[in-house]
């Protein structure tokens, strides 16, 4: 009797766990190529917004049908992109690249289940790539400000960054608005000649004065010493996203 009850009681138990796993969601991750999205996560539909479709499937290839990379690389946020890769590289939850993505190094880099590769990572650049990308998942810089707000290394690269690499002014712009608007918005009230973008300097590169990877910096003030001018994600501030001036008129 007490020895049916106890295997009773522990078979209960060992389903009460595997099912509380279950519904919990995520295991800690152990970095394998081979895990499947299955390996963590029992459905999908609770990491997804309500409104999504549903999805079954167990790997990523499930996601490509709807989810083609996009190979014009518009410049605009993608939610699909950001989340599935912040979802794993925050501290703890690291998920190995080759979970969904293949990789011929100096040949083809691309997402398991998408017809045409992306585009070409060497073994330097994928080297440098993954550092990159643990900067925009977390950094202090103008490169994770875009991330949370799910703008991608596409979306300001154009393409597969490579070492060397910067971005035209054209293409912040082209989700920054014009450069008037920008200087209306960036107008100091008390000096307003003492404007970033709009300057005795003319049209000069943003990356000039904002870096994505590391910190900015206001160059107006290498020789302009005594103009209060600070710069989102300065080194001052890194990471409040404060844009002070605008806060102190
Ligand atoms: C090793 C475990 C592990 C594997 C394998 C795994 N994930 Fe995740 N996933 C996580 C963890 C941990 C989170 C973060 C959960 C959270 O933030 O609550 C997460 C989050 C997510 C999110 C939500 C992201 C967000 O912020 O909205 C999605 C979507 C997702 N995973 C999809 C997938 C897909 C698709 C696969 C397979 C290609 C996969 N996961 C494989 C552990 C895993
Ligand atoms: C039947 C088509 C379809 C499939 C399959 C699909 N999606 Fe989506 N997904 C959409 C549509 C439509 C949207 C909304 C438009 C957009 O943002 O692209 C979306 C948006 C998203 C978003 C952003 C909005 C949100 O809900 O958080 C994420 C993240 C996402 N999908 C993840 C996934 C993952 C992970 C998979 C595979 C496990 C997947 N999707 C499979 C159609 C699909
Ligand atoms: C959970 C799945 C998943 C993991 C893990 C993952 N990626 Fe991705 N990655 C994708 C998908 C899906 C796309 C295509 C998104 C699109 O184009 O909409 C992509 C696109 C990319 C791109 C193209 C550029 C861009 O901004 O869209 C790069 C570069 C990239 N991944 C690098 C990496 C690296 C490096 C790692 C490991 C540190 C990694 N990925 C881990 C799913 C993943
Ligand atoms: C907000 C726009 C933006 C985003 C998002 C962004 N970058 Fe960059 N990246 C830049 C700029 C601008 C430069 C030029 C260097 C600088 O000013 O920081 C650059 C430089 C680089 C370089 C060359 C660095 C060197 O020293 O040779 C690589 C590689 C790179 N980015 C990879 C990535 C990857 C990978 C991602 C996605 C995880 C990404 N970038 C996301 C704007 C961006
Ligand atoms: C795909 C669209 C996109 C591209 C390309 C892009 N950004 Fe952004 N940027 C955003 C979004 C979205 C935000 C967050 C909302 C906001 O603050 O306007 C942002 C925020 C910023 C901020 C912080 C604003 C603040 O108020 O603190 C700066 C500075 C900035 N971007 C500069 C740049 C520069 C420089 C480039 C080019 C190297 C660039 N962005 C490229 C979309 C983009
Ligand atoms: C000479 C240095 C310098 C250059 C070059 C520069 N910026 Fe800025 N930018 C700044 C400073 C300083 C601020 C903070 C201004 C403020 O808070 O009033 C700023 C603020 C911004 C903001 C936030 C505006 C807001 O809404 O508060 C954006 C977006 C931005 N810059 C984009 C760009 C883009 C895109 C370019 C290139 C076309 C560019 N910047 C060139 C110094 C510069
Ligand atoms: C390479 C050095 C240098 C850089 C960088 C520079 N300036 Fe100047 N600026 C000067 C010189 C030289 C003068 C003329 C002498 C004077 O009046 O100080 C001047 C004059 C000015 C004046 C009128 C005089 C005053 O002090 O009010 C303003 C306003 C000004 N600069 C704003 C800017 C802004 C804004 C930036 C950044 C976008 C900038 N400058 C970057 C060298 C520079």
């Amino acid at each position: 009797m007490t020895r049916a009850f106890f295997t009773v009681a522990i078979v209960f138990m060992f389903f009460l766990s595997f099912h509380s796993f279950a519904v919990a969601g995520p295991t800690k991750p152990a970095a394998s190529k081979q895990q499947t999205c299955a390996s963590c996560h029992s459905e999908f539909s609770s990491l997804l917004s309500a409104k999504h479709p549903r999805v079954t499937g167990k790997d990523i290839k499930a996601c490509a049908p709807c989810h083609a990379p996009d190979p014009r690389n518009t410049a605009k946020p993608k939610a699909y992109s950001a989340k599935l890769h912040l979802g794993h590289m925050q501290a703890g939850n690291e998920l190995d690249c080759l979970v969904c993505h293949t990789w011929q190094p100096g040949k083809a880099f691309g997402v398991k289940g998408a017809k045409k590769p992306i585009g070409v990572l060497t073994k330097e650049n994928m080297d440098q790539t993954k550092k990159v990308f643990a900067s925009w998942a977390s950094s202090k810089y103008l490169d994770a400000h875009h991330g949370k707000k799910n703008v991608t290394c596409a979306g300001c690269h154009e393409k597969l960054p490579e070492s060397g690499d910067s971005v035209e002014n054209d293409r912040c712009l082209t989700c920054h608005g014009d450069m008037e608007q920008l200087a209306r918005k960036t107008e100091p009230k008390d000096f307003p000649d003492r404007n970033p973008h709009k300057s005795h300097l003319g049209t000069i590169n943003c990356t000039v004065c904002h870096k994505a990877h590391a910190a900015s910096k206001t160059y107006c003030l290498e020789c302009h010493k005594n103009f209060n001018m600070k710069i989102p994600f300065g080194e001052d501030q890194a990471g409040t996203g404060a844009t002070p001036n605008k806060k102190a008129q």
